[in-house]
């Protein structure tokens, strides 16, 4: 059956407009809405970061042990309005002084997307502003833009989330090519099923980073998968090898092992990262998405850009963890080459990153 169109409804955004201006003064309102994380943020010319709001559910889903996609949506609801009204505020801006608002429009949990992209959509509309859909992973590879906007490209970044972990060439602006990701788990998910199995609690990142301070990395030599081989990452054997290993010897140190796994997993990360950037010649290694914030990482990270002779560049702990000022940042450029996004466009939980080649 053909549903008729809803009558009565102006839109005002066209699509694939290239020649949409922007510039040093282009403000826009972002916001997050993709997972556990309601943000929004007020960000001037794609980098000058007027405001950041992130609320974080972490509290309500711990007891759960992971992210119930209902009880995210719902906590959505509740928490963007105020945090968009904190985010403009901070920022001292009010709803005509803004020049479009974006949001993430996937991939993610599709309730907890549709409360931004509708939200941001509503607001498009009241201010008659432009609307732009923004890619979550797309966002995370200009958290490092804004916090460094002189970064040369090509730069390699290194992304590693709850949900993805990928090596990406950014060639320009919008121009991707894909070097490697996981062939299996994600790296946060490693991180976020051996800390449940150690009984860490959620999220598990943060606590295995924490416990791991106090043990002996080189405790239990755990697997180090791919090594050797190209690009891409496997992270379920080590998983289970630590679950192996626990269950063989229960009374093995629980720091022992949480180090000793976060070992591994930069032992990897670092060395592919590090082969990758020499691989294309880039001028940059960057780092981001949540499991960007890993004390380890971050460490290892910055001595293989020494030694390496590339620009190293880490985004703070804040930029690196889902945040609407990525969300922005992204909308700034995308919005000047493919114009605003139309008042049809949805949501999509499983949305890829435009990759070239
Ligand atoms: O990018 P993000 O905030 O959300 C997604 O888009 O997935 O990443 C969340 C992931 C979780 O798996 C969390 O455990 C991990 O990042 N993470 C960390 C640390 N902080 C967050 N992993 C290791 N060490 C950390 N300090
Ligand atoms: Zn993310």
């Amino acid at each position: 059956m053909i549903r008729p169109q809803p009558q009565g409804l102006k839109v005002t955004c066209n699509t694939g407009d290239p020649s949409f201006p922007v510039g040093a003064e282009t403000t826009i309102l972002g916001l997050e809405t993709s997972c556990d994380e309601t943000a929004a943020s007020v960000v001037v010319g794609g980098h000058l970061v007027r405001s950041s709001v992130v609320s974080s559910q972490v509290d309500i889903h711990a007891r759960f042990g992971g992210v119930v996609p209902e009880i995210a949506s719902r906590a959505h609801v509740d928490l963007l309005t105020p945090v968009i009204a904190e985010a403009l505020v901070e920022a001292g801006v009010d709803g005509p002084d803004l020049h479009a608002v974006a949001a993430t429009v996937g991939p993610g949990l599709v309730g907890s997307l549709l409360v931004g992209v509708s939200t941001a959509k509503a607001l498009a509309l009241v201010w008659d502003i432009p609307f732009v859909a923004v890619n979550h992973l797309e966002a995370h590879l200009y958290a490092a833009l804004v916090e460094d906007p002189s970064l040369e490209l090509p730069v390699v970044v290194l992304l590693v989330s709850g949900g993805h972990t990928m090596l990406v060439a950014m060639e320009g602006h919008g121009r991707y090519r894909l070097l490697g990701s996981t062939l299996d788990d994600a790296a946060g998910e490693a991180f976020d099923k051996v800390a449940r199995y150690l009984g860490l609690g959620y999220p598990g990142g943060p606590a295995i980073d924490r416990v791991a301070m106090d043990g002996d990395p080189h405790a239990i030599a755990f697997p180090r998968a791919m090594m050797a081989e190209g690009l891409d990452f496997s992270f379920s054997g080590l998983k289970t090898a630590v679950i192996n290993h626990v269950r063989k010897h229960p009374d093995a140190s629980t720091a022992d092992v949480a180090a000793s796994f976060q070992e591994a997993v930069v032992d990897v990360l670092v060395a592919k990262a590090r082969r990758a950037a020499v691989q294309i010649g880039a001028r940059g290694l960057v780092l981001g998405g949540g499991v960007a914030a890993n004390s380890l990482l971050r460490e290892r990270f910055l001595s293989a850009c020494v030694e390496e002779g590339v620009h190293g560049f880490l985004p703070s702990r804040a930029m690196c963890t889902d945040n609407a000022a990525m969300v922005a940042a992204a909308a700034w450029w995308r919005l000047g080459s493919d114009g605003p996004s139309g008042l049809d466009h949805g949501a999509d939980p499983n949305l890829r990153l435009p990759l070239i080649g």
